[in-house]
């Protein structure tokens, strides 16, 4: 029998697919350190980003197969090492795309009306302040009409652009490898709406965008520092709900601090699970603990699209 261990859970649907095409399933979870006693039982590991799959487990586990990441980034594992031993590594990169899309919209929101900071304010002084915390809110902007840089084009990248077509937004993305999409705003049956988007040159996006969001994995070293914030446009929304480590955070730090970049939403950090406490406590940063997959929908479809590909692969 084909022995599957979900280490960081995995939607009721997805676990009941899998049972039902005949595996043992097991969800509970494993602390990393045993797992080198658990995992040579098993076929298949099925992780998010919490446990790593690292070389020298992969090296005592005889009868793995798979390797599965309910999710996109692969950082978390040694992927070349196991593909160099014919184990399989999956993941699962279009499950995700809209929860991470909408979470960046949901921080640009309040980013643009300082929601995030009205909130910190209110419970303490809304009682005692409120004329003066309405004054001090009352500089918003608004999202329709105002231009997008997308920074990476695949599948997130085209749903972030996706919502800022339907807000009314310029979109300019920006990606190496892609040059043109077609973006499918909406789709009613009757009505339908679908835009062409052309990517541009990174100089071009960083010039001209209101607001800039991030939509590329991490390769060691960041994409945005201080030369890629000095080219911005002054005040700037800027948003990484992508990877840790793809903006240089003190150069962020110093972009805020100097006006530069108006406020940040932060849903990912360098160093996680502990982030720097400049960027927590800052007044124009939004914050959330990386939780752009982590909608019902969005872990309904990674459960799907794993229990497709582990029944695919063991059949
Ligand atoms: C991803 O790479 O899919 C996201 O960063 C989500 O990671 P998580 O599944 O650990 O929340």
């Amino acid at each position: 029998m084909i022995k599957i261990l979900i280490n960081d859970g995995i939607h009721p649907d997805g676990k009941r697919q899998l049972e039902a095409a005949g595996y043992q399933v097991d969800t509970d979870k494993v602390a990393q350190e045993d797992l080198p006693n658990v995992l040579p039982d098993y076929n298949a590991i099925v992780v998010r980003s919490a446990t790593k799959v690292r070389k020298g487990l992969i090296d005592q586990c005889p009868n793995l197969k798979v390797i599965a990441r309910g999710g996109v980034g692969l950082d978390n594992i040694d992927v070349d090492y196991a593909r160099g031993l014919d184990i399989q590594v999956m993941n699962t990169p279009l499950a995700s795309s809209e929860s991470v899309a909408e979470l960046v919209f949901g921080h640009f929101f309040s980013l643009a009306r300082s929601l995030h900071d009205a909130n910190r304010a209110m419970p303490t002084k809304g009682d005692t302040e409120f004329k003066g915390l309405k004054k001090a809110y009352s500089k918003g902007v608004q999202l329709r009409g105002k231009t997008l840089g997308v920074f990476g084009f695949g599948n997130i990248g085209q749903q972030t652009a996706r919502i800022g077509l339907g807000m009314g937004m310029k979109v300019l993305p920006v990606d190496p490898v892609v040059d043109e999409v077609n973006i499918n705003v909406f789709d009613m049956g009757d009505a339908s709406l679908s835009v062409k988007l052309r990517t541009v040159k990174m100089e071009e996006m960083l010039a001209q965008a209101d607001f800039i969001s991030l939509h590329v994995p991490f390769i060691g070293k960041p994409f945005f520092t201080d030369a890629e914030f000095a080219m911005m446009k002054d005040g700037v929304i800027f948003a990484n709900c992508a990877r840790g480590g793809t903006v240089d955070e003190e150069a962020l730090l110093r972009a805020l601090d100097s006006g530069k970049v108006a406020a940040a939403a932060l849903d990912v950090f360098e160093n996680e699970p502990t982030p720097r406490k400049a960027l927590l406590e800052h007044s124009r940063v939004s914050l959330s603990p990386h939780i752009g997959a982590s909608t019902l929908e969005a872990q309904a479809n990674v459960g799907k699209e794993l229990a497709d590909q582990l029944i695919a692969f063991f059949g």
